[in-house]
């Protein structure tokens, strides 16, 4: 871990959430106490930046970042398909954590890593272009005007987000609420570190081809609510041609 010249110092950042919901079973308060600890990603002291790698038993090819990964069958399943890559997953919701942990036991994942807290100060503490893709999939919309900078979408986020995503590297975003699209279409259009990858409606209305129904997702279209799948490229940085 090295402390680089432009490493962003890590401020106090307000939480506004849900962090407990219904009491845990006694195995999934085992794996919180037990194997937890050896999944946890633990954050450099401000100023310094991690190594992400290392935080695997061997060098990941690719890094993948799930915010707000909920129960984490998402991020389970990428996992699976993808065993060479390596998974950093942060969610603020404990239940949903020990589900993860719970799934990580069951099928004897290596390959993911887990924030249990707010991803923002993982996002400062990343080396500059070290992830390949990130996902927010079905971010809470915060939906009143008066809560908007609650919003993970937004300037400061996504200034962080366009520095640790590598040239090319995606970020996919999910949501079933329209303000929510409107909110991020309205910050990553015309960004300059960012394009929009639809050309077409089916872009926005179809799930790309890999995608991974998400249990937030289930509920939505049960209720009648239409997901819109986003996809954004980070651009080239000047003088990248790779
Ligand atoms: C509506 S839920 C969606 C969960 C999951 N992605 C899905 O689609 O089923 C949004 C989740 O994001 C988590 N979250 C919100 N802000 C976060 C942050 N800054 N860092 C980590 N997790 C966050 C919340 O705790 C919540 O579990």
């Amino acid at each position: 871990m090295s402390a680089p010249a432009d490493a962003p110092a890590h401020g106090r950042i307000d939480w506004h959430g849900r962090r407990h919901g219904r009491r845990l079973r006694p195995h999934r308060q085992d794996l919180l106490a037990e194997l937890l600890p050896r999944l946890r990603v633990q954050l450099p002291p401000a100023g310094i930046v991690l190594d992400p790698a290392a935080l695997f038993p061997r060098r990941p090819s690719q890094l993948w970042l799930e915010i707000g990964f909920g129960s984490g069958e998402h991020l389970v399943e990428q996992a699976v398909r993808h065993p060479e890559f390596g998974f950093i997953g942060c969610e603020v919701f404990v239940n949903g954590v020990a589900a993860l942990v719970g799934q990580i036991e069951q099928r004897q994942l290596a390959n993911i890593r887990v924030l249990d807290d707010d991803a923002r100060p993982l996002l400062m503490a990343l080396p500059e272009a070290s992830i390949d893709r990130a996902f927010l999939l079905f971010p809470d919309p915060w939906p009143k005007t008066r809560h908007a900078k609650r919003r993970f979408v937004g300037p400061a986020n996504l200034a962080t987000m366009a520095r640790v995503l590598g040239d090319g590297a995606e970020l996919r975003i999910a949501t079933d609420d329209v303000g929510y699209v409107r909110w991020t279409l309205q910050h990553l259009i015309g960004h300059p570190d960012f394009l929009w990858f639809a050309t077409a409606s089916r872009d926005w209305r179809d799930p790309p081809d890999d995608w991974v129904e998400t249990r937030y997702q289930r509920k939505a279209v049960a209720a009648g609510r239409q997901p819109v799948f986003l996809r954004f490229q980070r651009r080239h940085r000047r003088g990248n041609t790779r």
